[in-house]
């Protein structure tokens, strides 16, 4: 997957060199691209900003420069999608990190000063804002969309399962993490965690992150898809927190049904139970 990055200040992007991006883009599994557009810039002076048409505080950028280098990138032979960054975009998230994997380069547009002249914005195919502030340029923006972009790529992690689990993925927070030691400064790993049984460290690791989510994040709760198998697990959480109990219709239909009594021979001619079982 390619990224490609419009921006005034490309030095901004040294972090992407470091770690797991550093090691992506030497196995060849993304490319980064930055793409000074002050490069395309017509006047002498190689201005990329001008003064606001009406007044104003602040410098507002131009469309030309911009304009000029999105033509020399735009191809049409493979899936691009050009995201402006900007405060007044749909707020980025996990579930945008994901769609954005089905391209095969993102060209972000990196604003500065008091933004973009509004005509730049119809050449974009989406607005994402990374929260309800305002940074000083698109670029720390960009290296946020990038970072959790590229990690959903197969093998930038490593194993690929490596993602599944983290928060956001299931619609729940990750459950709670520990290693070694056992024990540091009287804090215990719970025992749970070192004995082995697989099949009982997952159901802890569900319910823990049932309860993270429950507690830090009511919001996504109250969205969460459930399982069957988490019918127990829910129950128990509900005699915790009385208060999980008001979502209880969101996982009643997996409750288990009574089992069927067995018949016998002499059962079979008698008349049928009052339940009818
Ligand atoms: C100082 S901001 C301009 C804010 C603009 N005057 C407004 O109120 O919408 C400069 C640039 O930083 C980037 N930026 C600022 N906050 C952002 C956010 N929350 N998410 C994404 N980009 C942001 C955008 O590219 C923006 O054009």
């Amino acid at each position: 997957m390619k990224f490609t990055v419009l921006t005034i200040f490309p030095e901004m992007f040294a972090p992407l060199k470091e770690s797991i991006l550093k090691r992506a883009q030497e196995a060849g599994l993304i490319e980064i691209s930055l793409v000074n557009f002050r490069d395309y810039a017509a006047s002498k002076h190689k201005n990329v900003d001008d003064i606001p048409y009406g007044g104003g505080s602040g410098m507002v950028l131009k469309p030309e420069p911009i304009y000029f280098a999105l033509q020399d990138i735009r191809k049409t032979n493979c899936k691009q999608r050009i995201i402006l960054l900007s405060p007044q975009g749909k707020i980025y998230d996990q579930e945008t990190a994901m769609r954005l994997t089905a391209f095969d380069e993102l060209i972000f547009l990196c604003g500065h000063y008091e933004g973009f002249d509004e005509r730049i914005r119809s050449w974009a195919d989406e607005e994402l804002s990374i929260g309800n502030y305002v940074l000083t340029g698109g670029e720390l923006a960009a290296m946020v969309i990038i970072d959790s972009v590229a990690r959903l790529i197969p093998g930038v992690l490593g194993k690929e399962s490596s993602f599944e689990h983290d928060s956001y993925s299931q619609g729940l927070l990750e459950y709670p993490q520990y290693t070694r030691p056992p024990e540091f400064m009287g804090m215990k790993v719970p025992e749970i965690l070192l004995s082995g049984h697989h099949a009982k460290i997952e159901a802890w690791r569900r319910k823990e992150s049932l309860r993270r989510t429950f507690l830090r994040r009511p919001d996504l709760f109250a969205k969460a898809e459930f399982m069957a198998s988490d019918y127990e697990l829910l129950e128990e959480l509900a005699q915790e927190y009385p208060e999980l109990a008001r979502h209880r219709a969101k996982w009643e239909r997996f409750r288990p049904r009574p089992k069927l009594k067995r018949r016998t021979k002499a059962s079979d001619q008698a008349k049928p139970d009052s339940q009818g079982e």
